[in-house]
């Protein structure tokens, strides 16, 4: 018998979507996910939708997107719901199927700012999980950040406090599929750059801030100092490149902050699948991190595209520069998802233990 929790992801026919069935078509804990789609795709064949560069898994090509609301959901025996629905759609469709007791891990940005809602990056966050314990619903929504919020929180999460920054500032360099499909007219990005990317700006800052921000007894309390974004479309398939700024208080050695970055690895003792290790890898290349060669850093196998790339660091104090870049869809999106799934799995299995003391 299979004893992995039954699945379903919801937008399965996305590019988010597409990510989940490729990261759970053959996952330890968890089963081969029910296909849900939108009612225009009912009943179509999953190989057929396919369109990421990266093969479809055998084990789905053949099944079918139906459509099952949140009671059908239920009554199947569906136990965790990843989301890859647009957001906007996918917050009431999520607190639904929590309050039926299933757990859900969303990549939609509807739940991101909900007190009971941990905004998770487990090796930068994980005691953000305290705000489970606020929920009202028996089942548990935990979300995961805008994408190029991940990125610059999982880069800084070993060095802030080192560094004690008066603010940060980040310009990115963000890749189409950022934008979902359809995205982009070709025609638009082809020979060009896009200074806007509708509301990034305030994402990025409004969720960094919230990631890198204590909890305590009444929620979380976020990060003081200013984080400032700009944000920028390029015509790039996959990998989103950020340029970081922060000004530091404090003045600790190159040494000491690379050796921070090197040496983070959280979640070693705890072997969760999608679990890069190491999650942050400094490239000594003066020319790296690109998105071309660096998208799918992370080892192992089932960790590939979970690793941050960190380089071209320049240490001139107060002002610590370095590009990071990440998989938008994979660490950003549905690996980080599945990674928020399988922490919290190995957490309740702990019986929720507290976390230490709050950085
Ligand atoms: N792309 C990224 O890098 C990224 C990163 C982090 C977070 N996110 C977030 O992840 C979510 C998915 O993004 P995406 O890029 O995968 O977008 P996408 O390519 O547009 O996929 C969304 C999918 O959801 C389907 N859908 C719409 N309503 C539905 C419903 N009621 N039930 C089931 N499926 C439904 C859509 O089908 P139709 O096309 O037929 O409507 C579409 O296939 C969004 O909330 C986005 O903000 C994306």
């Amino acid at each position: 018998m299979d004893e992995r929790t039954p699945t379903a992801v919801l937008g399965a026919a996305g590019i988010i979507g597409q990510h989940f069935a490729r990261l759970l078509a053959d996952h330890p804990h968890f089963a081969p996910p029910l296909l849900v789609g939108a009612p225009r795709s009912r009943g179509a064949r999953f190989g057929d939708l396919w369109t990421l560069a990266e093969p479809v898994p055998s084990a789905l090509a053949d099944e079918r997107v139906r459509s099952p609301g949140p009671a059908e959901l239920a009554r199947r025996g569906v136990r965790l719901v990843f989301s890859a629905l647009p957001s906007g759609r996918a917050g009431v469709i999520e607190t639904d199927l929590a309050r039926r007791g299933l757990d859900v891990f969303t990549n939609a940005s509807d739940h991101r700012g909900d007190p009971a809602v941990p905004l998770l990056v487990p090796e930068a966050n994980p005691q953000h999980l305290e705000l489970l314990r606020r929920r009202r619903t028996r089942g548990v929504v935990v979300a995961n950040p805008n994408c190029t919020a991940t990125g610059l929180t999982l880069a800084l999460a070993p060095v802030v406090d080192l560094l004690a920054p008066a603010s940060i500032h980040v310009a990115t360099y963000q890749a189409l599929s950022g934008a979902g499909s359809p995205g982009v007219p070709s025609l638009a990005i082809t020979d060009n750059v896009i200074p806007l990317i509708p509301d990034e700006e305030e994402k990025v800052a409004r969720e960094s801030g919230r990631i890198l921000g204590t909890v305590g007894p009444k929620g979380i309390r976020r990060w003081p100092g200013d984080i400032v974004a700009q944000c920028v479309r390029v015509g790039v398939r996959d990998g989103h490149l950020e340029a970081v700024t922060v000004v530091a208080r404090r003045r600790p050695t190159l040494r000491a902050l690379l050796r921070r970055w090197t040496e983070f690895d959280p979640l070693r003792e705890r072997a969760l699948p999608t679990a890069p290790a190491p999650p942050v890898l400094v490239r000594p290349e003066s020319d790296r991190p690109q998105p071309l060669l660096d998208r799918w850093a992370g080892a192992p196998a089932s960790a590939r595209g979970m690793a941050v790339s960190v380089g071209r660091v320049r240490w001139d104090p107060p002002y610590l520069r370095f590009f990071v870049l990440s998989h938008n869809a994979v660490r950003g999106g549905a690996g980080g998802s599945v990674l928020n799934a399988e922490l919290v799995r190995s957490w309740l299995a702990e019986g929720s233990p507290r976390w230490g003391p709050p950085r």
